[in-house]
């Protein structure tokens, strides 16, 4: 099967072929930047512009990195600094870059759809430009999604990941479910590799509705606990969230220090999993709040630091293989 997707806006319509792809693209991209020169020529020529409209430092610098691995160019945007302070749309940003060759746009939004509507009007204006959700709002954050996915398969087979071999896991996801865009690509990419995927955090942030929100699903492949333990009894991998307190309206929790004892990702807790449980956190992780501070840094159980690597060849696949679509 070839590349077909032109833009990267969300995974709930990817398929398993185009998950292989995608891993096959980053892993070749792993070994390219374990050389001594990490660099290949593949967009050489192209611009690639970051536009940035909400805090980020590992999505954003993944990007940038991403693209100059592959000898594009890169312009970065950041609100603060630019013509949005003076009263100019999202869209005519967007078309000021468009006019200065950019090729691939790649969007962080508070607001859930803005890559999207981007897409539509580079379509519309038939540019050719594509498109790269960095995370909009509370809706989707494919590129995390993926190299979580990544991370996961590789952690199994190192030489060879791929889709089939989360088949019947156990994974746990844990925590602010409710603000999190990274929870919902997960549950998007986990549930079509047949893992079986527990949500599992304080009722407030784990409302009921996310078990609908994958319709076609086999028996208990999605499961919702407010309880911690179900979700770790026997799971192979521990998915742990931020708590997102910058999008908290109202008091959710009773108190940080209650939360991390309810449903903190401890050594204790993770004696219920299996004993070959890895823990991932996409980041920025409040230390002792999800995961205790030790945990963290603990090379047997951690993979939050290969998520960050692997996110590099990750988005060089995403780049790479929206950007030679029409080559
Ligand atoms: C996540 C995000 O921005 O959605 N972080 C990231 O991109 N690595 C998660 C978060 O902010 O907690």
């Amino acid at each position: 099967m070839n590349w077909t997707r032109h833009h990267i806006l969300g995974l709930a319509d990817w398929t398993t072929e185009e998950y292989d792809i995608l891993m096959q693209t980053a892993s070749s991209f792993r070994e390219v930047l374990s050389r001594r020169t990490k660099k290949v020529p593949a967009l050489q020529g192209q611009v690639v512009t970051n536009m940035f409209f909400e805090p980020s430092t590992r999505t954003r610098s993944s990007f940038e990195l991403a693209a100059k691995r592959l000898s594009a160019d890169i312009l970065n945007f950041s609100p603060g600094s630019s013509s949005l302070t003076k009263g100019e749309t999202i869209l005519d940003t967007a078309k000021t870059y468009l006019a200065m060759g950019t090729d691939i746009i790649v969007v962080r939004h508070k607001q859930a759809g803005v890559p999207q509507m981007i897409a539509a009007e580079m379509d519309f204006l038939k540019t050719g430009v594509c498109v790269l959700n960095g995370g909009d709002g509370q809706h989707e954050h494919p590129s995390q999604g993926l190299l979580d996915l990544f991370t996961l398969c590789s952690s199994l087979d190192p030489d060879n990941p791929r889709i089939e071999l989360l088949k019947g896991k156990k994974i746990a996801i844990v925590g602010d479910i409710l603000h999190s865009r990274v929870a919902r690509s997960n549950i998007w990419s986990l549930t079509k590799a047949g893992a079986q995927v527990y949500l599992a955090g304080p009722p407030t942030l784990v409302p009921q509705f996310f078990l609908h929100m994958v319709t076609e699903l086999e028996n208990d492949q999605l499961c919702l606990n407010w309880d911690i333990e179900p979700a770790l009894i026997e799971a192979d991998f521990v998915i742990t969230l931020r708590l997102q307190q910058e999008r908290m309206t109202d008091h959710l929790l009773p108190s940080l220090r209650e939360y991390h004892q309810c449903y903190g990702i401890t050594r204790d807790r993770l004696k219920l999993c299996k004993s070959q449980v890895k823990v991932l956190h996409p980041g920025p992780v409040n230390r002792g709040v999800e995961i205790s501070s030790d945990l963290m840094e603990d090379q047997e159980f951690s993979l939050i630091q290969q998520q960050v690597t692997n996110g590099i060849a990750v988005r060089m696949a995403l780049l790479y293989l929206i950007g030679t679509l029409n080559s």
